[in-house]
């Protein structure tokens, strides 16, 4: 290892500290620095090449050192990198918005920058309180939200967020949620049928005795990530619109993590046709090159906060970074891409080959299940398939083939038990099955 190398790797362990990490266990492993990408791949300061299976947290879309995404950014640098979005526009954000428009659902009309998906999702939060507000409807004030949800680490965000490992410690912090089941047909003793109608019968419940106080609902459509990618049964998703419509209730789509390509169309939403009133989007906005995200409105409420200024209706929300013109650069070269090369068409046969590369982990002992849609796939551990067991938190089973992946060349994460397989939307057929080899490898020589 080069000396220079070396002391890199002090100073990250001296001065990082890392996001969702135990710095303890960090410190004492020797963890990978990244140095460059090439299309699919990452190279560490060793010159080591590793797949991105997870596409660096479910951001990349077109693979890493994209020239025309490359270029998009370099030419806009060239001219300006930021200036603000208060009161004033810059060239980048407006092209981008009006792109935005046209390819989500077209009751959306109005943009609203920000920076995260955790940023997007805290507007769309705030956004559906005011408007209520707005309209005389001051009850409406409270969220729900899906158990075991997942919308980012904001103290909004946090607060309809369901998952105990990630949001406990902060529950006195939090807004009050009420909780809607998410239909995971895997914990569920029955039928895909009985697993939703039990779940749309609890909303209903809970809608009729307190829609007078509910503003939104808030939901990850048709793959909740985080909570080890569950995946919705077909149909569910437009019941809970028309339960939304039908009691004056808000649909917040969360499509930080389903949208732009990941679930095989262009957002999650569009599979059933889905209207939301509310929709986030990041991660692969800018084809995962650059920190961008945005949460879209129908006209509806956007003319809602619209008045006389003493009137008070303004969203008095923004952020210093809001509408960077280098993000909204990236990110018009991103949708450009999708574009030029039929993106979405390819990701059905890739989805199918992810599936049948993957069939034969479903004999195995000790995988319970292989949840895929489109290019997101879970596989979820178990100790003992017949009785669903799981293997316990400490055991860190997902850990150890995730470890155990990077070692065979392919970088992954788990959600607990759970190893996501997210290649980048570009990986071709060959790169898939070479990345699929890795991932059953590092199945076997963990859990056999
Ligand atoms: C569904 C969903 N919403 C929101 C977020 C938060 O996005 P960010 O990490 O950009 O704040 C994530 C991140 O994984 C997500 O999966």
């Amino acid at each position: 290892m080069s000396p220079v190398y070396k002391k890199l790797r002090e100073k990250n362990k001296q001065y990082i500290w890392h996001p969702f990490t135990q710095m303890k266990d960090y410190l004492e492993s020797e963890p990978i620095i990244i140095k460059q990408g090439e299309g699919i791949t990452l190279i560490d300061v060793d010159g080591n090449r590793f797949y991105d299976g997870v596409s660096s947290i479910w951001l990349n879309v077109h693979g890493h050192n994209n020239g025309e995404i490359n270029q998009a950014i370099i030419e806009q640098l060239k001219k300006i990198s930021h200036s603000t979005l208060l009161g004033q526009a810059n060239v980048p954000s407006i092209l981008l918005a009006e792109k935005i428009i046209n390819i989500t659902p077209n009751n959306l009309t109005k943009v609203f920058y920000s920076d995260s998906g955790s940023e997007a999702v805290e507007i769309g939060l705030k956004i559906a309180y005011q408007y209520w507000n707005l309209k005389g409807q001051d009850k409406k004030k409270s969220f729900i939200a899906m158990t075991n949800a997942y919308h980012g680490d904001t103290i909004g965000a946090t607060s309809v967020g369901g998952m105990d490992l990630f949001h406990a410690t902060y529950r006195e912090l939090l807004f009050k949620t009420y909780r809607s089941s998410y239909p995971d047909i895997y914990r569920f003793d029955g039928s895909e049928e009985e697993c939703c109608t039990d779940c749309l019968n609890k909303l209903e419940e809970l809608i009729k005795s307190k829609h007078e106080e509910i503003a939104g609902l808030i939901v990850e459509p048709i793959v909740q990530g985080a909570a080890g990618m569950i995946m919705m049964p077909n149909g569910f998703m437009k019941q809970l619109e028309s339960i939304c419509k039908s009691h004056n209730i808000l649909l917040l789509a969360d499509e930080v993590a389903t949208g732009f390509g990941r679930t095989g169309k262009m957002f999650a939403c569009d599979h059933e046709n889905i209207k939301p009133d509310i929709m986030m989007v990041a991660k692969g906005l800018t084809g995962g090159y650059l920190p961008l995200a945005a949460t879209l409105t129908t006209e509806e409420i956007y003319s809602a906060f619209l008045g006389d200024y003493s009137e008070q209706k303004t969203f008095f929300h923004g952020h210093s970074y809001t509408g960077n013109q280098l993000g909204c650069a990236a990110a018009i070269a991103n949708i450009n891409l999708f574009e030029k090369n039929n993106l979405i068409d390819t990701l059905l046969e890739k989805s199918l080959l992810i599936s049948k590369l993957l069939n034969g982990l479903n004999h195995h002992p000790h995988v319970g299940d292989v949840r895929i849609t489109g290019m997101m796939t879970g596989i979820e551990l178990v100790k003992n398939k017949a009785s669903k067991q799981p293997y316990r938190w400490e055991e860190k089973m997902g850990i150890k083939v995730c470890d155990e992946s990077k070692n065979l060349g392919m970088i992954i994460r788990p959600l607990g038990n759970v190893v996501v397989f997210m290649p980048p939307l570009v990986s071709t057929n060959e790169e898939l099955a070479d990345m699929i080899s890795i991932l059953i490898t590092a199945i076997r020589n963990v859990c056999e």
